[in-house]
């Protein structure tokens, strides 16, 4: 994020009152649905974590830091997963590896509400969420090199070439993948679109932290409602896996 001196800032606080630069998501309707208000009700307190605001809404505030011991109540590898939407491929992971724990950073408060609702069905206790701008929480909040993985699953398309610099995974965002991860540490992606698939592949082999590039399937990947528009209308799906280097 820019903090160049001319920005409006908030005189009381001193943060910046907008964003100057491109985000990846457009602010939608945060409106809960009844369901979702009252699971949000019963569980926000304990799955979601407070993640104070630096200026806009879902930014992070450059001094808050996430301490993954004390919020889950031990000491396991944690798996973030960025855009985790409805909550589908996070919730089939924590179900699947009681053993780590997993942390899903989406905008999206009805997606998060609902990713709740899988919570409470699946009784998960190693899955927490934060309503944030992901870049950031990566940058600021979440300690260096301290995840075992990183998941993106579908990132938005922004398929149109002017809106091409809103796409998350750029060069920039595998400098802030780098730095999250340990050497070995794994980055996972999957695309259904094409020249998104093109451009994720370009920036793994670019980027001096990582090894790897276009792979099989991720086997612990279930096919989200995303994948399946995207399978609907006849596209192939394009999947990541890279390692970040020594
Ligand atoms: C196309 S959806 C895919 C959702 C899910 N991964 C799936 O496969 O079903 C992309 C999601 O990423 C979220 N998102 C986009 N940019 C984000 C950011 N910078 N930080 C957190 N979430 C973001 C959006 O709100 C949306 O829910």
């Amino acid at each position: 994020m820019s903090d160049s001196a001319d920005e409006p800032r908030d005189p009381a606080t001193g943060l910046p009152r907008y964003r100057t630069e491109p985000v990846s998501f457009t602010r939608r309707g945060g409106r809960l649905g009844e369901r979702q208000q009252r699971v949000w009700d019963q569980l926000a307190d304990d799955m979601v974590l407070d993640v104070p605001q630096g200026g806009p809404s879902t930014s992070v505030h450059p001094d808050y830091r996430f301490d993954p011991e004390a919020v889950f109540g031990r000491r396991a590898p944690l798996v973030v997963e960025i855009g985790s939407g409805y909550g589908e491929a996070l919730s089939h992971a924590a179900t699947e590896h009681p053993e780590w724990d997993f942390l899903g950073i989406e905008v999206y408060l009805p997606a998060v509400a609902q990713t709740l609702l899988h919570v409470r069905r699946e009784g998960l206790t190693n899955l927490r969420l934060a309503v944030a701008n992901a870049p950031e929480m990566l940058t600021t909040a979440i300690a260096p090199g301290s995840l075992h993985e990183l998941r993106i699953w579908f990132p938005d398309p922004w398929h149109k070439t002017r809106h091409h610099k809103r796409r998350l995974i750029t060069d920039a965002f595998a400098k802030i993948a780098a730095q999250a991860l340990p050497p070995g540490g794994v980055w996972r992606a999957a695309t259904d679109w094409a020249d998104y698939g093109d451009q994720i592949a370009e920036v793994i082999a670019r980027s001096e932290d990582f090894d790897g590039g276009r792979s099989e399937r991720f086997a612990g990947r279930p096919v989200t409602r995303f994948e399946t528009k995207g399978l609907k209308v006849g596209r192939d799906i394009h999947d990541f896996t890279a390692v970040r280097r020594p």
